[in-house]
């Protein structure tokens, strides 16, 4: 026993010696076996034949192959990780945005062994932990840096259930209006209701229309005034077309899947006003773009602040969020759910949201923005030294993404795969053109590991002019 006095057993738990030396043994071990994944190694013929053996299982519980053909060991190097047939990658895709931090970062481990700690695995809207309410004030912090005003956070386990929630929030505030806008090539999720709002038919393939949908075209940063003449014409003519039936205006300031290409201030002021002229809520869905601009919330990098109204966070954080104005708590009981996300969770989360700013991720000169630049800078080179087999760079911050030769779904998917054969994991985005997306952690990237990827990327580029002149 110590002689803490702290009040509470669980504060007593937390400050016992014991813990700390626990901590201390696992972060020197995990640092002895991360520390030599620090580049590229192929895979080990005999773990291949076993890890073949494991996708096959893999395969068939779920029922489809994976993408890749990833199965991780349980260890990396930050964006290094260990894969189970033995081969060490550059992992710059992250989960689609997820591991901030890379693999096995030693504030992620000490913060899940915090929330290891807690007395439940899961916390939820009947039971929450101390953390969970860190976590929503943090999150409600950061979103209200300038002048936005949102007063209530809810946690959730997935982008699509913040926004579900978000959708939820915005038709009762506005009932009875019944429908949405949003920009053609956006995507919300994969619920029902969002199966509806994402602009890929595939997606909501055999699924009935859960929800009507008004779509206005994206900003086009080739040709910035006509687009957004375009789109507010178009919002001119929905809000005639139907007066008083939107419950809100739903928009990715970044469109992630939809191809990397960021919107623009000028553009979105230019619909933001009619729109709240018209009594319609804004939504920015920020599950992708959440920590990777020269500020937390995306909409803040673009001086929008003032105009939400509800906001969705994601991937980075650990645990999802929709963030919205006290005047728009639903007055009856239709948020709820078991599970708000689990303690490991919930504290990794709140550690990357101090990782984050840290490590300076933020600010006009901020280490999002330097990086931005240096990938930039390196794939403007390669589209110059390989014309006709890239273009780019597109997208903003930690969001980088090149087209790969003509921009068809077979060359890019083929693309994808090469480079993950010679050792860079990245992944597709867009449709017209597909593209090519990567999601470098923000908080650990260096130019050393952007300059790894460059030389992968120029590897397959060489050995692709090779085999076109063969
Ligand atoms: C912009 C955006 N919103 C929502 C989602 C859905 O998040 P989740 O896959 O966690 O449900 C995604 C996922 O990629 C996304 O990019």
């Amino acid at each position: 026993m110590t002689d803490d006095n702290s009040r509470l057993s669980a504060d007593r738990l937390r400050n016992d010696p014991r813990v700390a030396q626990a901590k201390a043994l696992l972060s020197a071990a995990l640092r002895e076996h991360s520390a030599p994944l620090n580049e590229v190694r192929p895979a080990d013929p005999q773990l291949e034949k076993e890890c073949a053996t494991l996708l096959d299982r893999l395969t068939e519980a779920r029922g489809a192959a994976p993408y890749f053909p990833y199965i991780a060991s349980g260890i990396g190097n930050g964006p290094w990780v260990e894969l189970a047939d033995g081969s060490v990658k550059l992992d710059f895709i992250g989960g689609i945005g997820v591991h901030g931090l890379g693999h096995s970062h030693m504030q992620m481990l000490d913060a899940a062994i915090d929330g290891a700690l807690e007395d439940t695995v899961m916390q939820g809207n009947l039971q929450q932990n101390r953390p969970s309410i860190a976590m929503c004030e943090r999150l409600l912090d950061l979103a209200n840096a300038g002048d936005s005003d949102l007063g209530h956070c809810l946690l959730s386990t997935s982008g699509a259930m913040a926004n579900e929630n978000a959708l939820k929030i915005a038709f009762h505030a506005r009932r009875p209006a019944d429908r949405i806008i949003a920009f053609t090539n956006c995507f919300a999720g994969r619920s029902l209701a969002l199966a509806a709002l994402t602009d890929r038919p595939s997606y909501r393939s055999g699924l009935p229309e859960t929800i009507l949908v008004d779509y206005l075209p994206f900003y086009d940063p080739s040709n910035p005034q006509q687009s957004t003449q375009a789109a507010v014409d178009r919002l001119h003519e929905l809000l005639t077309r139907y007066p008083g039936r939107h419950a809100a205006f739903w928009a990715e300031p970044i469109a992630g899947e939809g191809g990397y290409v960021p919107g623009d201030p000028d553009f979105f002021q230019a619909l933001l006003k009619p729109i709240r002229a018209a009594g319609i809520l804004t939504i920015f869905d920020e599950v992708q773009s959440f920590g990777r601009t020269t500020a937390p919330l995306a909409y803040q990098a673009f001086g929008l602040d003032r105009y939400v109204d509800i906001t969705t966070i994601g991937k980075i954080t650990q645990v999802c969020a929709t963030l919205y104005r006290k005047q728009l708590q639903p007055t009856a009981p239709i948020l709820s759910q078991t599970f708000t996300g689990s303690s490991a969770s919930i504290a990794t989360g709140l550690r990357m949201l101090d990782q984050l700013a840290d490590q300076e991720c933020f600010g006009v000169d901020g280490r999002n923005q330097r990086n931005h630049n240096h990938f930039a800078s390196c794939v403007q080179t390669l589209a110059q030294r390989y014309p006709g087999q890239i273009q780019g760079p597109y997208g903003k911050g930690m969001m980088i993404a090149m087209t790969p030769g003509d921009g068809s779904y077979e060359t890019a998917n083929c693309w994808v795969r090469e480079l993950y054969a010679a050792g860079l994991i990245c992944f597709l985005c867009g449709g017209n053109p597909y593209r090519i997306r990567f999601l470098p952690p923000p908080a650990i990237t260096t130019t050393e590991h952007i300059d790894s990827a460059i030389a992968i990327i120029e590897q397959v580029l060489q050995s692709s002019s090779t085999k076109a002149s063969e």
